[in-house]
């Protein structure tokens, strides 16, 4: 079903059983006007710990905290009605073991108000994911490259050629064992995620990965062009806001030196012109 459709947003169980039909649409989003521009297109928006690199500055997803997410995941809620709102556990939160994580995905979910986790992780986090699963959690697991995993991967690197793809695999066939309604498949070949896509029974959800997965997502600071410290080959620029923001400030700033602005029509008479017009 497309999303202006709908009259409510979906449940991790409508998002799973799309498993295999239409494409399941999605971005990540950090405030509430970007939802609310977001909301009527997307089947689910993603809280995701990006909004460390892209809105705070961070230099990895590795300094976002439980606090940056509940705070974003709380001003996201207020601009969503129609899509599912999925939050990012960050890291440090649930690595330890199940009673951490659900510790910490229970307070997600309680303080935000989220439909769903999203973790980080294959074979080594299935027990984690059927725990959380099982007390009423439903998780995304996120598979490939896991941008929390950056300084043991050695870098942004596709994951999954050759020998590492039967490792890929066998993480997508663990967290689908486990319970989890999708998998984000980051940065893999484009035959490893086709052959996972036609053997996991939970969606998956591309980026970087290939247009036969059963869902795509993407940064939307990225796809925005606000996002611009560099660009993955896997990013499509939709738009240039960026630039075009930067244009507008510039002007802005020549206007304030040349006392252009404001103009006549940007102040305020002494008196009003008559008393119904605004003041
Ligand atoms: O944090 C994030 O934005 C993500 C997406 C790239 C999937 O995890």
């Amino acid at each position: 079903m497309s999303a202006t459709a709908r009259k409510t947003a979906p449940s991790a169980e409508d998002i799973r059983a799309r498993k295999g039909k239409t494409p399941i649409v999605s971005l990540t989003a950090y405030t509430t006007p970007m939802a609310r521009l977001m909301d009527a297109h997307c089947d689910f928006v993603l809280v995701g710990d990006s909004v460390g690199m892209v809105l705070h500055g961070l230099p990895s997803t590795l300094g976002v905290t439980m606090e940056m997410m509940i705070l974003h995941g709380q001003a996201v809620a207020r601009g969503l009605q129609l899509a599912m709102m999925v939050i990012d556990m960050p890291f440090g939160s649930y690595e330890e073991g199940p009673q951490q994580a659900f510790r910490n995905a229970a307070r997600l979910m309680a303080e935000t108000g989220a439909g769903a986790v999203k973790l980080e992780g294959g074979v080594e986090m299935a027990d984690t994911i059927r725990f959380l699963v099982a007390r009423g959690i439903p998780v995304m697991a996120h598979i490939g490259l896991t941008p929390q995993s950056v300084n043991t991967l050695g870098g942004y690197k596709v994951q999954g050629r050759d020998k590492q793809a039967a490792t890929v695999m066998a993480d997508a066939r663990a967290v689908a064992d486990a319970g989890a309604f999708s998998v984000v498949l980051e940065k893999v070949p484009q035959s490893l995620a086709d052959q996972i896509t036609a053997e996991v029974v939970i969606p998956t959800i591309g980026i970087g990965a290939s247009a036969g997965c059963d869902g795509q997502i993407l940064v939307v600071d990225d796809m925005l062009g606000f996002f611009t410290a560099f660009k993955a080959k896997f990013v499509k620029r939709y738009a240039d806001l960026g630039a075009e923001a930067e244009a507008a400030i510039a002007t802005y700033a020549a206007e304030v030196r040349t006392r252009a602005f404001p103009a006549a029509e940007h102040v305020f008479a002494d008196q009003s012109p008559n008393k119904s017009a605004k003041t």
